[in-house]
């Protein structure tokens, strides 16, 4: 790789980061360098020069940005969620994985296989090929033990920790499988073909093999209802229907993105948080129409507010019941248009739970906010107590990230963080 070698890496220095051998183990996880071949700089510089040619092509959603993508993008059809352990022994080493993923994450999101320039088969799995951007996006997180493990300040980030980064506390009910919980980085692929998102996830992980491990992952999948009409979710509600408006800058700005109450490096960046919660469908398909519309509050087939007429209508408080779902979510008082958190889940199915025998099948919630300690750790403390809801739901995983702003200007991710 000579001189190529002593390119990679958008710092220069790559070569004080990770070791030698071990860019070179990453580099062979790739089948053999791709991205580290031709320096991820080059890659950054032609991806996004590329990338602003082919934002015309419909299904391919630019990478780059002031935001990452996957947030406020239209929801795809299938999502594969995966959440790693740090491995990296320096934040050099986290710096350098950062910037391959980076390299990587455009090369995907354009539909290009991570060949780029030497197109042997070796290259990349191959299992994308042909199939186009799909309007993959991916987006990035850093979870809470990036910045402080087991009380070991491993990356030197302990400081720049934002004060929203909590840990979620337990809430009423948990049933959290620890093996399917936390995370210190995490990536949402998301994209219309579910091979494209499982590709993107799988050639990542090859990647930041030596850096990161893969500790849990998650697929999902939604329906697609005609254009305009909110999608169902498997108990058969509309779900999504007083969602935040993801196409609402206003919106956006004051409950998505984080403002200048947060440290710089995160800054138009905001936080996730992701629940894994399994449906007691058995039980849920045994209720009358009219208790399961108690439940939520509103109208299977419509999706209208109980006592209201269309799916649109605003919900009455005093026509709902006082713990039913959507009244517990959103209270719809003082401070509940601060709370209000931009929803992003998709459904799941991982076959049957050994335990009962049932389909183990659900929501994995995905909320997107600009404070969980005001958004989702309240309203999910209102749930927990209360939400008739809970009688068919079991939360099984959990997880919280700070989610950085998009990448720009040849930039890598994370890169005001860790630098
Ligand atoms: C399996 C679990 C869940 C299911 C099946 C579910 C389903 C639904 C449905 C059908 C609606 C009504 C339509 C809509 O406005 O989207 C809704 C509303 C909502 N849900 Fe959930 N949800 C679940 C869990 C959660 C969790 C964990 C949170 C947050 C902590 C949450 C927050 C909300 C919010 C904020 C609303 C909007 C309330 C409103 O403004 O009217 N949901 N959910």
């Amino acid at each position: 790789m000579g001189d190529e070698f002593a390119r990679a890496g958008v710092r220069g220095d790559s070569q004080k980061g990770l070791s030698r051998r071990r860019l070179l183990q990453i580099a062979g996880a790739a089948g053999g360098g791709m991205v580290l071949g031709v320096g991820t700089r080059d890659i950054l510089e032609a991806s996004a020069a590329t990338q602003s040619r082919r934002d015309a092509s419909a299904d391919a959603v630019p990478f780059f940005g002031q935001h990452q993508a996957g947030i406020t993008t239209p929801s795809q059809q299938a999502l594969w969620f995966g959440s790693f352990d740090s491995t990296a022994e320096t934040a050099t080493e986290l710096a350098d994985l950062l910037g391959i993923w980076t390299a990587a994450a455009a090369e995907l999101t354009a539909g290009r296989p991570l060949t780029h320039r030497d197109r042997s088969p070796k290259n990349d799995s191959g299992d994308a090929v042909g199939l186009g951007p799909a309007r993959l996006t991916l987006t990035f997180g850093f979870g809470p033990g990036l910045f402080e493990h087991d009380g070991v300040d491993r990356y030197k980030l302990r400081q720049r920790r934002p004060a929203a980064l909590v840990e979620l506390p337990p809430f009423r009910n948990d049933a959290l499988e620890p093996e399917r919980t936390g995370g210190d980085l995490c990536v949402q692929a998301c994209a219309d073909d579910p091979q494209v998102a499982f590709h993107a996830l799988r050639m990542l992980t090859e990647l930041g093999r030596g850096a990161v491990v893969l500790r849990w992952s998650q697929q999902g999948f939604r329906s697609s209802p005609a254009p305009g009409s909110t999608p169902r979710n498997l108990l058969g509600f509309k779900d999504g229907t007083n969602n935040l408006n993801a196409s609402n800058e206003r919106q956006m700005a004051s409950n998505v993105w984080v403002g200048h109450e947060g440290p710089h490096w995160i800054r138009a960046g905001t936080y996730m948080v992701v629940r894994r919660i399994r449906l007691r469908l058995n039980h849920w398909d045994a209720e009358s129409v009219e208790e399961q519309e108690r439940t939520f509050g509103r109208r299977k087939h419509s999706g209208a507010p109980l006592g209201e007429r269309d799916e649109f209508d605003p919900a009455d408080p005093s026509k709902l019941p006082p713990h039913c779902h959507i009244i517990l979510a959103n209270p719809r008082a003082s401070g509940s248009e601060q709370e209000r958190i931009l929803r992003r889940g998709y459904s799941f199915a991982d076959g049957v739970d050994p335990g009962s025998g049932e389909l183990d099948a659900g929501l994995f919630f995905v909320g997107y906010q600009r404070d969980p300690r005001r958004q989702f750790i309240p309203i999910q403390s209102r749930l927990a107590q209360n939400d008739l809801l809970n009688e068919y739901t079991l939360h099984t995983a959990s997880a919280i990230f700070a989610i950085p702003p998009g990448t720009q200007n040849g930039c890598t991710l994370g890169q005001r963080l860790i630098s």
